[in-house]
């Protein structure tokens, strides 16, 4: 057996650690003077800065399985010494990388991966098309550490393991949402351009359902929701119109994949009767009012039980 870093302890349960909890362009976003982020810089709004969505997934707290790379990566390992062992001159604790999707807030972290190891790489057919053509940072990668690529099957079916998953056992399930725009089937969807994820941990049997891009219920997907101890989810806006009505896009968070928490048939509705411990939301658009601590948005969310995820946040599942 590896020997864990000093202080760090070997643990038996999946952990979960939100490296990044925003979506693309984080919170605040470099050039926006939406309310929230003119207020998060002002200091008149009590909220949290968060940086573009990944998380960290370990089976046993030594090895941890990377989903999404995130263009904030550095900061973010920085933040996590979990993920920097001293074993040797060289070292991480990250054993393997799953893409969700072939988005920049997603994947351009990889490039800062180059100084180390090939890297094992885990995306569906589709993500790893766009990523040797419209976003072609494996062919750039060929040049520096390499990509082992694997193939993630998206029938939601067959479940597969990944390297550094010890105890953890994985099904993906394609999902509705939306290709990237320079992806060469941006508007001629394929399965697995994003995917949702079952992380199981075969030692307990519990389950969290990971989909930080979700833009529809599908009836394949009522069973992975059904069925989870946690499940962590699109939240990426408010309403449908966030964007129109603050004048910074006519874009529609459906228009670009993504299923807003209120209204009918909202996240808040689809949340509403899972029997999961708990239900967090995560890629929060930093638009989205729920980043606002004392919104009344806010407080509906804790009304209804679901959370809003946060960077540095640990769960245990
Ligand atoms: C999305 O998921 O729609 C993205 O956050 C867009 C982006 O990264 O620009
Ligand atoms: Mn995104
Ligand atoms: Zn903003």
């Amino acid at each position: 057996m590896r020997r864990a870093r000093r202080g760090t302890e070997e643990h038996t349960k999946m952990r979960i650690h939100v490296l990044g909890a925003a979506a693309g362009g984080g919170f605040p976003q470099w050039n926006c003077n939406c309310p929230n982020c003119d207020g998060l810089r002002k200091g008149t709004l009590r909220a949290q800065a968060r940086t573009q969505s990944s998380i960290a997934v370990s089976g046993n707290g030594i090895d941890w399985v990377l989903f999404n790379a995130s263009p904030d990566i550095l900061a973010q390992i920085r933040s996590f010494p979990a993920l920097q062992p001293a074993r040797g001159i060289r070292d991480t604790g990250i054993r393997s990388v799953v893409l969700m999707d072939g988005q920049i807030d997603h994947t351009t972290g990889l490039l800062m991966l180059r100084e180390g190891k090939p890297l094992e790489l885990y995306c569906t057919d589709m993500v790893r098309e766009d990523m040797t053509t419209g976003n072609p940072l494996f062919n750039i990668l060929g040049h520096y550490c390499g990509v082992n690529w694997h193939r993630i099957p998206t029938d939601g079916r067959e479940a597969f393991g990944v390297a550094g998953g010890e105890g953890l056992e994985f099904t993906a399930v394609a999902l509705k949402s939306k290709a990237p725009p320079y992806s060469p089937h941006r508007d001629n969807p394929h399965d697995g351009d994003n995917i949702g994820m079952r992380i199981r941990d075969t030692r307990s049997g519990t389950n969290v359902f990971y989909a930080p891009g979700l833009g529809e219920i599908e009836p394949h997907l009522v069973p992975f929701l059904n069925d989870a101890d946690c499940v962590m989810v699109d939240g990426t806006f408010w309403t449908d119109d966030e964007m129109v009505r603050l004048g910074i896009s006519r874009k529609r968070a459906r228009d670009i994949g993504h299923l807003p928490q209120s209204g009918t048939g909202g996240m808040i509705e689809v949340l509403t009767p899972l029997k999961a411990r708990r239900k967090i939301l995560i890629h929060i658009n930093n638009t989205n009012p729920i980043l606002n601590e004392d919104s009344p948005e806010r407080a509906e969310l804790a009304k209804a039980g679901i959370e809003v995820s946060f960077d540095g946040m640990d769960i245990e599942v």
